[in-house]
């Protein structure tokens, strides 16, 4: 079978049991549910339990999504997994989770940082993969446990941030013009200081002082993100859309990054389509980065808002600052 296109066979995710509200962190920090809610449209998030690892949500999303495609670990011949928190700085995130998933040992196992546009970046190298005849059956998995690498202490960036995990199974098909029907990547290396964990890496090692500065933070300058989110977002959106000879009328629905509703709704307008056609669950989960995607991806296929024949349209930016989008036929 000459493979040409890389489909989407299932679709899985989690989110920790526990929940923290805006409320509670209000009592904790000076914060209040009004400012976060008309800032960002978020109004509470999942937070991992102590002791519940990255990879352990990722194991969690991964064995839903193949149990959707109806298939098991033992198929799984490539695993892409797209995080900026892994277990560990060594080794990869992705060889935790194949281990304790019970993915082959011969299936090509790796991470792929791009932040919050990290699992349109694994989707879109997957696919590759895939379309080239040389794996059969990946699972692009898109995690992120940023209660890890907040500062609870700073209301800037703590209020925004949740954990989650996201996952998709992609096969081949000899049918053209279906599945994952192409991707846009791309990103600003001049911007890295926007939205960065300062220390911990080879340029500033993880040393006392560094901790003691919070440098093993996550640190964001959070007006300057935003103004940039807006503009690639659009571009990254507009430019997969003229590839394709597509109008943005023709999409059924967009799933974009869920940081911001106040983003969604600036896209939403640059697009010219309503709010009806795009997943927003930012409500609900905050920003779970390398997450967001695919878990709003998986609630709105499990909520029967994607039918056959049906265009979708994602888009995200994230640390880097990437960004990428991608359109998909069901
Ligand atoms: N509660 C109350 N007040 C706050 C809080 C808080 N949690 N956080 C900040 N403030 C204060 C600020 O100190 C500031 O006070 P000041 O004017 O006295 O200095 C004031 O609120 C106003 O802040 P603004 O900058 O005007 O708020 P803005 O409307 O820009 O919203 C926000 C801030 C929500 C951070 C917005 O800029 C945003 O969403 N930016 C994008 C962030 C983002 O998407 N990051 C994720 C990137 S993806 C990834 O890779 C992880």
């Amino acid at each position: 079978m000459a493979i040409r296109s890389s489909i989407i066979l299932g679709t899985g995710s989690y989110a920790p049991e526990r929940i923290l509200t805006n409320e509670e962190l209000s009592q904790k920090i000076e914060t209040s549910d009004e400012w976060i809610r008309s800032r960002s449209g978020i109004r509470e998030r999942h937070i991992a339990a102590p002791g519940e690892a990255t990879s352990d949500m990722a194991v969690q999303a991964g064995r839903r999504a193949l149990a959707d495609a109806g298939l098991t670990p033992e198929d799984i011949d490539l695993l892409v997994v797209a995080t900026v928190t892994p277990d560990m700085t060594l080794p990869a995130c992705a060889c935790i989770i194949q281990h304790k998933l019970g993915v082959p040992t011969h299936a090509a196992c790796f991470d792929l940082n791009a932040a919050c546009s990290g699992f349109i970046y694994g989707l879109d190298t997957a696919s590759a993969m895939i379309q080239s005849g040389r794996y059969k059956k990946a699972l692009v998995i898109g995690v992120d446990k940023l209660s890890a690498i907040v500062d609870w202490n700073d209301r800037n960036t703590c209020v925004l941030f949740g954990d989650g995990a996201g996952a998709v199974v992609l096969g081949g098909s000899d049918q053209p013009d279906t599945g994952v029907l192409g991707a846009k990547l791309g990103a600003y290396g001049d911007s890295v200081n926007l939205l960065c964990v300062p220390a911990g890496g080879s340029s500033n090692p993880a040393t006392a002082e560094a901790i003691a500065a919070g440098d093993l933070f996550m640190k964001m300058k959070g007006k300057e993100v935003f103004k940039l989110a807006v503009r690639a977002m659009d571009e990254a959106a507009r430019d997969i859309l003229e590839q394709h000879g597509f109008h943005s009328d023709q999409i059924a629905l967009v799933i974009p990054h869920q940081a911001n509703l106040r983003i969604i709704d600036a896209v939403a307008s640059y697009l010219k389509l309503p709010m009806d056609r795009f997943v927003v669950n930012v409500d609900r989960y905050g920003n779970t980065s390398a997450a967001s995607v695919p878990l709003a991806l998986d609630e709105a296929r499990k909520a029967g808002r994607i039918k056959p024949g049906d265009i979708t349209l994602l888009v995200a930016f994230g640390a880097g600052l990437t960004y990428g989008s991608a359109l998909i036929r069901w």
